[in-house]
């Protein structure tokens, strides 16, 4: 037998304790940050999220042939067991944190359903699954995309479907979308699904044309810091799905499908057609799509101490038109600006979570000093700040040793 990681092993006892039997495998996937690119994915705009060394791991293993076929998952996080027939699984049937890797055995049953009829969903063999995450809940980094996404390698391989990672990407978002019931975009799977190490994911949510796009941070000296205000947000309600009604509305009125197929020059014309609020929620979109293909261009010709100013206008225009920050995200912004980083921005949905910082390596401990000094004075939670490696996507069992 080969030898386990440490991780490996404790989760192969913990599977055993829980579900009965060693597990098949091990798959993991990664949380992501957001370099720039925020609320685009849903308007069919441009993303550059790159995956990070914080991972969800999923250990599997394969009910009995002649047993019938339920699902069974357990994880490190609840004490909770959830068992379901395969058979019964339905987005209405979901709750809690099982919803992610259910949601996820759902969508990709519905997708067998789909391609080769129903009586092939049937056939579907039962598991039982044990989930494990370092990626931090609530703060933005894509928590419940890793969990969706480890468990969806794990059930593609199991099942044998063969899916590619890029449909295996859209398989996370339809259970984000009907089993969790978050209205989100397609960005944060596609960063974990095709993440690199050392790399921004640069994504065309239309066309959803994926390339990989070398970061250079160790060449240059620079790391990526995340401050996780700990205010916590959640995509289910409220104000992110406001934002992309605005959103709509505003392609709506422009008669085009998406904020996509405007541009900068554009918006003088969008200025007399659309009220003050839709006006500035669309400018942000198109701004940021601007900026997005801006970022490229300048990681590519000039590395990436030259991103540092569109890092900083991308958070004016989500503090000012998208108005999705918070003054947490705004203070860890503007200590990090003052105190010398290349640029800073919040990352993610908005409504809490995280801001990061590009920053040279040898400032880290007086920003860090400084932030933490800034939220004490202000009477904010203590934030948590941590570096985060830009990091391989989804993997097949075995590889954590890395
Ligand atoms: C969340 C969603 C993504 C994206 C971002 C904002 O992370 O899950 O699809 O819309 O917010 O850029």
């Amino acid at each position: 037998m080969t030898e386990l990681n440490p991780l490996f092993e404790t989760l192969a006892a913990e599977f055993e304790a829980r579900h009965g039997s060693r597990p098949a495998g091990f798959w993991s996937a990664p949380g992501r940050v957001n370099l720039i690119g925020e609320h685009t994915d849903y308007n069919e705009g441009f993303v550059l999220p790159f995956a990070i060394d914080r991972r969800a791991v999923v250990a599997l293993a394969g009910a009995a042939p002649d047993a019938p076929a339920f699902a069974r998952v357990s994880s490190t996080f609840s004490d909770q067991i959830v068992e379901l027939a395969l058979a019964d699984l339905a987005p209405d049937a979901l709750a809690d944190w099982s919803a992610y890797p259910l949601g996820v055995a759902w969508a990709l049953a519905e997708h067998v359903s789909a391609t080769s009829g129903t009586e092939a969903r049937r056939a579907l063999p039962g598991f039982a699954l044990h989930i494990h995450s370092d990626v931090p809940i609530g703060a933005g980094l894509s928590s419940s995309a890793a969990i969706e996404c480890a468990a969806a390698v794990a059930l593609n391989e199991f099942w044998q479907l063969g899916l590619t990672p890029a449909e295996l990407a859209r398989v996370g978002q339809i259970a984000e979308n009907q089993a969790v019931g978050a209205p989100t975009g397609i960005m944060d799977q596609s960063a974990s699904m095709l993440g690199r190490i050392d790399a921004a994911v640069f994504l065309d949510c239309r066309s959803m044309n994926a390339e990989s796009v070398p970061l250079g941070l160790d060449a240059e000296d620079l790391e990526i810091l995340v401050i996780d205000t700990r205010v916590s947000h959640d995509h289910a309600t409220g104000g992110y799905a406001e934002r992309r009604a605005s959103c709509e509305r505003a392609a709506a009125e422009m008669g085009v499908g998406s904020l996509r197929e405007l541009s900068v020059a554009d918006l003088p014309r969008l200025q007399q057609r659309l009220d003050d609020e839709t006006f500035r929620r669309a400018r942000h979109v198109i701004t940021e799509n601007d900026r997005v293909e801006q970022a490229v261009r300048l990681l590519e010709t000039e590395g990436p101490l030259a991103i540092g100013a569109l890092l900083d206008a991308s958070h004016v225009s989500m503090r000012d038109d998208f108005e999705i920050s918070v003054p947490e995200l705004d203070l860890a912004v503007e200590v990090a600006q003052e105190g010398g980083a290349v640029g800073a921005r919040m990352t993610g949905g908005g409504f809490g979570g995280s801001a990061l910082a590009l920053i040279r390596r040898p400032q880290r401990p007086a920003l860090e000093a400084a932030v933490l000094e800034a939220f004490v004075a202000r009477g904010y939670r203590r934030p948590d700040l941590f570096v985060v490696q830009p990091s391989a996507g989804a993997t097949m069992k075995g590889d954590l040793d890395d």
